[in-house]
């Protein structure tokens, strides 16, 4: 099976330069995923000089990860989302998805884009394990909510594939997210418009609106942080570190297999964490599918393998003869009341994060929010998802998310280590050094790379994930490749290599 995903595999997206030179430009977008590429897109078309910048490069994130579901239904049950932040905000929420979705149709038809986008039929259904008097008033509270807000939604005693009863939501949609992005991407250079791959926000100077690469900069007006977790710069008052600690990370995996040809549609069940599922036809017409779940907090789960393992059980116990031939696993961030944060956090800077698992429609929909903002058009979703919002219904989750910050640095600093002759070959384990935590990764050659585990977002200690492996903080979600490259903030640099006497004399 291939560990990347389906959108990795069958498409590559051009390489844009790396920073050079000097530029001036109206806006600077740092992150070149669906958010930052449709917000430079959308303000290039309203007359804005853009400069978008991206340390990997375009999709080098999650937008490549997804499952692209474009869909109006929250990972939080409607019922639950409006009895936490009530009617407004939960309709609103979901007016947004509603929106996103208008807007990828529009924007694909009007540049004809080839990106398999189709709209599609997506089922709320009741999991297996689930007791069905218990599911259905809780199916039939969401239908009637979304009915009552003006959407379309039907109660069925049995859904089309697993015959459980479900809710129906006609319209919903599916793309191929990274043809998608590149067709925007492709939009924005000319007109004094730029994309820049390798290029980190690590050199911004929020204070003085620059951007200062090694071997160019970009002075810019108003800055859009696009990182999906929101990152710090240099130096000054870029006031999206301040919502790092606001955010939760999770991992979540997804196999992706050839099928017999079935009608496409998205399934979510009501287990939790839940499972997701589109149905999908390649453009030859053979069927696939892309079944995904076993959500875990970043850094938290020592066996990951496992999250892999579990998830092809279900597909081949759901799906007689699938032949996964694809996995791959990335990050949703969650924000403690379930509504993203989207809107202006200091003078000229703004902020879009925490979209959980409905990133494609709510990076899309962010970027139709800053767009006006920055255009000066009046917002009414401003105070919604207003980044500063206080609510005390999200406290408690707040607290629940966090308490992991305190707890996993002192006990992670404590915990006991492995010797280092006893990492063994393609894998990674914490090694005490000179007194040091080390994380160390042994190749299958049996070449040892020594890293400082220290993460250096805020000090805790990360832990080693087999199946991708790589070096995954418990924190806040950072991650590392094994040789240490920083490859998900909100730390900004990688792990440090550690260059000891008694590191070298074991090797
Ligand atoms: C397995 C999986 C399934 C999912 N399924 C769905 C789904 O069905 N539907 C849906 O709507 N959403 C889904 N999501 C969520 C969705 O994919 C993401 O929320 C969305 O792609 C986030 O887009 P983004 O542009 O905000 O971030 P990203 O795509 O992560 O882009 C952020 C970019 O910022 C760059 N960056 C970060 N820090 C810096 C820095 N310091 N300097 C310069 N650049 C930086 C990164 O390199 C990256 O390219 C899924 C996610 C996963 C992992
Ligand atoms: S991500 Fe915050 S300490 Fe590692």
């Amino acid at each position: 099976m291939k560990k990347n995903s389906f959108w990795n595999d069958d498409f590559h997206i051009e390489e844009f330069p790396v920073l050079q030179g000097d530029h001036d430009v109206d806006v600077l977008v740092v992150g070149a995923g669906i958010t930052g590429i449709t917000t430079a897109y959308l303000l290039k078309q309203a007359g804005c000089r853009v400069a978008v910048i991206d340390q990997q490069g375009v999709g080098g994130g999650e937008t490549a990860h997804t499952t692209a579901h474009l869909t109006q239904v929250t990972d939080t049950r409607l019922s639950e989302l409006a009895s936490k932040v009530g009617e407004d905000a939960a309709r609103a929420l979901w007016e947004a998805g509603r929106l996103a979705i208008e807007q990828i149709r529009d924007l694909t038809t009007e540049l004809g884009i080839e990106c398999a986008w189709g709209e599609v039929p997506g089922y709320l259904f009741a999991a297996e394990d689930k007791d069905v008097a218990v599911e259905v008033p809780d199916l039939e509270n969401d239908a009637l909510l979304a009915t009552k807000f003006g959407f379309e939604a039907h109660l069925l005693e049995s859904d089309p594939f697993f015959g459980r009863p479900a809710v129906r939501f006609p319209n919903q949609a599916k793309l191929h997210p990274t043809r998608y992005l590149a067709a925007l991407a492709k939009e924005i250079p000319g007109e004094g418009s730029h994309v820049f791959s390798k290029t980190s926000a690590s050199g911004l100077e929020a204070d003085e609106h620059v951007l200062r690469g090694d071997k160019g900069t970009i002075r810019y007006g108003t800055l859009v942080a696009a990182t999906h977790v929101p990152i710090q710069g240099a130096k000054g008052t870029f006031a999206a570190a301040l919502f790092q600690t606001k955010l939760a990370s999770y991992s979540t995996y997804a196999i992706g297999a050839e099928i017999e040809p079935m009608p496409e549609a998205l399934f979510w069940d009501t287990d939790s964490p839940y499972h997701y599922w589109r149905f999908d036809r390649r453009n030859d017409g053979a069927g696939l599918v892309i079944v995904g779940g076993e959500d875990h907090k970043t850094g938290q789960q020592s066996d990951t393998e496992g999250c892999y393992e579990k998830l092809e059980k279900l597909l081949r116990q759901k799906i007689r003869g699938a032949r996964p031939t694809h996995r791959w696993s990335g990050q949703v961030v969650e924000t403690p009341d379930g509504l993203p944060f989207i809107g202006e956090i200091a003078e000229r800077q703004f902020l879009a994060t925490g979209f959980s698992g409905n990133g494609i429609t709510l990076g899309t929909f962010s970027a139709m929010m800053i767009r006006d903002a920055i255009a000066g058009h009046p917002e009414p979703w401003t105070e919604i998802f207003n980044p500063r919002r206080k609510r005390p219904a999200a406290l408690w989750h707040y607290l629940r998310e966090n308490k992991d910050f305190p707890v996993r640095f002192v006990k992670d600093h404590l915990a006991a280590t492995t010797k280092l002759e006893d990492v063994k070959r393609t894998t990674g384990a914490i090694v005490n050094i000179d007194g040091k935590k080390c994380a160390v990764y042994c190749d299958e050659h049996g070449k040892r790379t020594i890293l400082s585990a220290t993460c250096p977002h805020m000090g805790c200690i990360v832990k080693w994930n087999g199946a991708e492996k790589t070096w995954d903080c418990p924190c806040h979600g950072s991650r590392f490749t094994s040789s240490g490259d920083l490859m998900a903030g909100p730390a900004e640099s990688g792990l440090e290599t550690v260059e000891s006497a008694a590191a070298q004399a074991h090797h």
